[in-house]
């Protein structure tokens, strides 16, 4: 089943969404794998984000990630890495979807409240950044099959 890596920023730590972001995921009908609330280092920020090295913002969005802890999640289900993607919004709030969690909670680009992988590789990448695999865990579900 495919897995995608997701992560509330410091912003959405800090403003409470947690449960109501996980909520939302849960009640979509994806099974939780992994999560971690921890502290981003700078080397692992710019790991991270390290396509972007050469945008102009970089600089912020590793200050930004780095600034708080976060919420790190491994989510797994049908389509999972593009649906997730559809529920988190466009990347600038202003252009979110109300409904979506970034039309819903974010006002700016810079505080955009989650993060998504966007693609399978960027998803397999992410995951093993950010978690062992020991920490991702593969279980029975006992709603399955009522979603599928
Ligand atoms: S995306 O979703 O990857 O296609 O978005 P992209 O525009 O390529 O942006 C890459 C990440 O940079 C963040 N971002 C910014 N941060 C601060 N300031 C500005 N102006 C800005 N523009 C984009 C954006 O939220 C993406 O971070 P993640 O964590 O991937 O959402």
């Amino acid at each position: 089943m495919e897995k995608t890596f997701l992560m509330v920023k410091p912003d959405g730590v800090q403003r409470n969404l947690v449960g109501d972001i996980v909520s939302r995921f849960e009640k979509k009908g994806f099974k939780l794998a992994g999560a971690k609330l921890m502290y981003i280092s700078d080397e692992l920020a710019k790991t991270h984000y390290g396509e972007h090295k050469e945008r102009p913002f970089f600089g912020e969005l590793v200050d930004f990630i780095t600034s708080g802890p976060v919420f790190a999640m491994v989510w797994e289900g049908e389509e999972v890495i593009k649906t997730a993607r559809d529920m988190m919004g466009a990347t600038n709030p202003q252009e979110a979807a109300t409904g979506t969690i970034r039309g819903d909670f974010g006002v700016t680009v810079g505080k955009n409240i989650i993060h998504g992988s966007d693609s399978l590789e960027s998803a397999e990448r992410e995951i093993n950044l950010f978690f062992n695999s020991d920490d991702v865990l593969s279980y029975d579900k006992q709603d399955s099959s009522w979603i599928y």
